[in-house]
């Protein structure tokens, strides 16, 4: 069996999906565990973008290890150089730098010629190989480029030293046979590749990423570039978990394997959905809510008699929990502590002091406490940044025949703030009144409310998303069995992140 090596980008190009803004914390978090699914490299973020990213590339450089941390840069020193800068820590680094080779990027894009395009990826690999033997290039849009020139600039990237060459479909416009012939072409034109690692990197424009990343590997792609949950760019990138599941279920056919550990698969998929704020279609494949459910009378009785008749995957093999351990008011911090950690959880003892606070709290409310809800309160505490409000009390007033208020009390350093307000329903009311207290300006762009399991005691889950007055997103998460306390919680849970944020 040859082994692919996989390459999770889900906090670089994921990070890149529209409205989805980490903090370091978050990041961190999404770091650890993709250590824990046994990734091979991760890309921890693009350093020169913004002080927020180059911060979370220091910082997971320097805590995240037993893996390769990778840092995107462009084809110039400045760029290298400060990727370099936050791989400081890093046991592994990786810089990955890149430009593009297509006609289409280089007149309108780069105004640049072929010439001084292939000089500056020849200096870009000198430069990052002057830091690191670990360097990876990418040919920008390789697949809409000229085949002859693309080759030509491989060949001077691995020339200047590159380890690793990247063959990105950016714009998702190859198709699968296509795809994999084009991959073939490259290394047979392009001198040096044999002693290189060769990577593909696809995106999802035709809803094809996995079909071309998997055709790729047939024809000697030995690294995929994927995300969690195909989140990325526009239509997002490759999905990890379908890309590994499909080489694991079809093992005999590509005699492929990857170090990833599957079971915990679905666990990092929800951890990333409700960090990123991107729920899973219900029907996405191995990790969506109906990837196993069988609605079909005959399904469910070819499934009740033999598994396989309908599943070609053991939901187990996944992770996906066979039954649900139920908490209650009567188990003790260390019943909570180990249930987490059974769970793939480990917090720092001020987490889980916060943590058990509001597990507590919860089993005031509901008697059941199941794992979904533990995981909801422990992915409510990842993220969160050291408080500079918190909710005190909260009334609301609120009916068909009246006009709805709230009043809020929050606590701001040693004292309680009040403020009361009307408004359109009662969050608008609640939202308002949090707004006098704090004076931060935002706009509200999104709010979701789920329940985290089923039931009437079910705990809500609110999630806002607002923009900085500078245009910023942020993202806040509140839990409760009460709807519209849940509400202000994700609002000031996303207010402490926007005055925590020092770019602001
Ligand atoms: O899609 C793309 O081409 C990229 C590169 C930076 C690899 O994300
Ligand atoms: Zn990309």
């Amino acid at each position: 069996m040859e082994r692919i090596y996989i390459f999770d980008t889900t906090l670089r190009d994921g990070e890149q999906s529209p409205g989805v803004s980490l903090n370091v914390k978050e990041k961190v978090q999404i770091a650890k565990q993709l250590v824990r699914l046994g990734v091979d490299v991760i890309e921890a973020g693009f350093p020169v973008a913004s002080p927020g990213d180059f911060a979370a590339v220091a910082e997971i450089a320097k805590v995240v290890k037993g893996v390769r941390v990778c840092a995107l840069a462009r084809a110039n020193f400045n760029d290298i150089d400060r990727a370099w800068e936050a791989l400081q820590g890093a046991e592994q680094p990786r810089i990955h730098t890149f430009i593009s080779t297509s006609d289409i990027h280089l007149k309108y894009q780069l105004r640049m010629s072929r010439e001084q395009v292939l000089q500056a990826a020849r200096e870009a690999v000198k430069r990052a190989k002057g830091y690191t033997a670990d360097v990876e290039f990418s040919a920008m849009d390789a697949v809409r480029s000229d085949i002859d020139y693309l080759c030509r600039v491989l060949a001077a990237a691995i020339e200047a030293g590159a380890t690793v060459v990247n063959i990105p479909d950016t714009v998702g416009y190859a198709v699968p046979e296509e795809f994999g012939e084009f991959i073939r072409a490259v290394q047979e034109m392009t001198p040096g590749i044999e002693k290189v690692t060769v990577s593909v990197h696809c995106h999802n424009d035709l809803g094809l990423a996995v079909a071309n990343t998997l055709a790729a590997v047939k024809s000697g792609a030995r690294q995929a570039e994927v995300t969690i949950n195909g989140i990325g760019e526009r239509a997002g990138n490759a999905a990890l978990e379908e890309l590994v599941m499909a080489l694991y279920a079809r093992r005999p056919l590509y005699g492929m394997v990857t170090g990833i550990k599957t079971e915990e698969i679905f666990r990092t998929s929800k951890l990333v959905a409700t960090l990123t704020g991107m729920a899973v279609q219900p029907n996405k494949a191995i990790v969506g809510k109906n990837a196993f459910a069988h609605e079909s009378g005959i399904h469910q009785d070819g499934v009740l008699k033999e598994r396989t008749t309908y599943e070609i995957i053991d939901p187990a093999v996944i992770g996906i929990p066979k039954s649900s351990l139920v908490l209650g008011k009567h188990s003790g911090r260390h019943a909570f502590k180990q249930r987490l950690q059974e769970l793939g959880y480990v917090l720092s003892e001020e987490e889980l002091k916060t943590a058990f606070e509001r597990f507590k709290e919860l089993c005031d409310r509901k008697k059941a406490v199941t794992d979904d809800d533990l995981l909801a309160l422990v992915e409510e505490e990842i993220g969160r940044v050291p408080p500079v409000y918190e909710l005190k009390y909260l009334h609301v007033s609120s009916g068909t025949t009246i006009t709805p208020t709230a009043t809020v009390g929050l606590q701001v350093g040693d004292g309680v703030a009040e403020e009361a307000a009307c408004g359109n329903g009662p969050v608008d009311a609640i939202y308002k009144a949090i707004d006098k207290i704090t004076g931060i300006k935002c706009t509200l762009e999104s709010y979701g409310i789920d329940a985290v399991t089923g039931g009437k005691d079910a705990v809500g889950s609110v999630m806002v998303r607002v923009s900085s007055e500078k245009g910023k997103t942020y993202l806040g998460r509140g839990l409760s069995t009460d709807v519209l306390e849940a509400s202000a919680r994700a609002y000031i849970d996303v207010l402490n992140k926007m005055a925590a944020d020092s770019s602001q």
